[in-house]
């Protein structure tokens, strides 16, 4: 087997090894690197204009993992969990462009923000189809990269969005898209299996 084949089928395996945990260790502590770390590497994920449209509401503490527990509906992998991280989404991510595009030559960055601002003027619901698209492809990076450095999740939707809000102050500007608790896994997930391709494949078209 050629190395890069080996690559390859470790790759394979990788993927095939995440599996949505809710039993977790109590008191298990991610240190600042280590959750960065992480961050670093969900950040890596792709988003339209590289605009990044995601935000990492990071809950480490105890007594605020606790205030969670009645916003998830009860859901133990809250407050059981190294972190949670509420991934956010960015309803005016239109404003970083600026930011994003500032190695560009002044003609480029003005036609892209012109673009940009063009798209998200008066278009609420592109603004929010963009936070949530965006934002869940770093969800899916995050529990990836955790799973790469010996941690386990679960992508949650399962909790009150409006609660959650006022807990914890979100501003208006964000909206919660998952909330995504990180551990070490107590007992192991339990096993999904997968509709068959060809419920999930339409080819060439309907
Ligand atoms: C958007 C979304 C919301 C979910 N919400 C919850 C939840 O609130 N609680 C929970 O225990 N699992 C939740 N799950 C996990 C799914 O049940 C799980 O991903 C699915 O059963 C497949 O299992 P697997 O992740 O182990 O492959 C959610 C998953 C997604 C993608």
């Amino acid at each position: 087997m050629t190395q890069q084949a080996e690559a390859v089928f470790s790759a394979e395996q990788f993927l095939q090894s995440r599996h949505s945990v809710r039993q977790y260790v109590p008191g298990t502590v991610i240190s600042d690197e280590e959750l960065n770390e992480l961050l670093e590497l969900a950040s890596l994920a792709p988003s339209s204009w590289n605009l990044q449209h995601w935000r990492f509401l990071v809950i480490r503490e105890q007594a605020n993992k606790e205030k969670l527990l009645p916003i998830a509906f009860g859901q133990q992998q809250v407050v059981d969990a190294a972190a949670v991280v509420v991934v956010l989404g960015d309803l005016e991510a239109n404003k970083v462009a600026e930011q994003v595009f500032a190695d560009a030559t002044p003609e480029i960055r003005a036609q892209m923000k012109q673009q940009i601002d063009g798209a998200y003027a008066g278009n609420e619901r592109l603004a929010r189809d963009e936070a949530i698209r965006n934002a869940a492809f770093a969800a899916q990076q995050l529990m990836l990269a955790a799973k790469a450095k010996g941690y386990d999740t679960v992508p949650m939707g399962g909790y009150n969005p409006q609660a959650l809000i006022e807990e914890f102050a979100i501003p208006e500007r964000y909206i919660p898209v998952v909330m995504l608790p990180i551990g070490k896994a107590a007992q192991p997930a339990r096993v999904t299996g997968r509709l068959p391709l060809s419920h999930q494949t339409i080819h060439e078209r309907f």
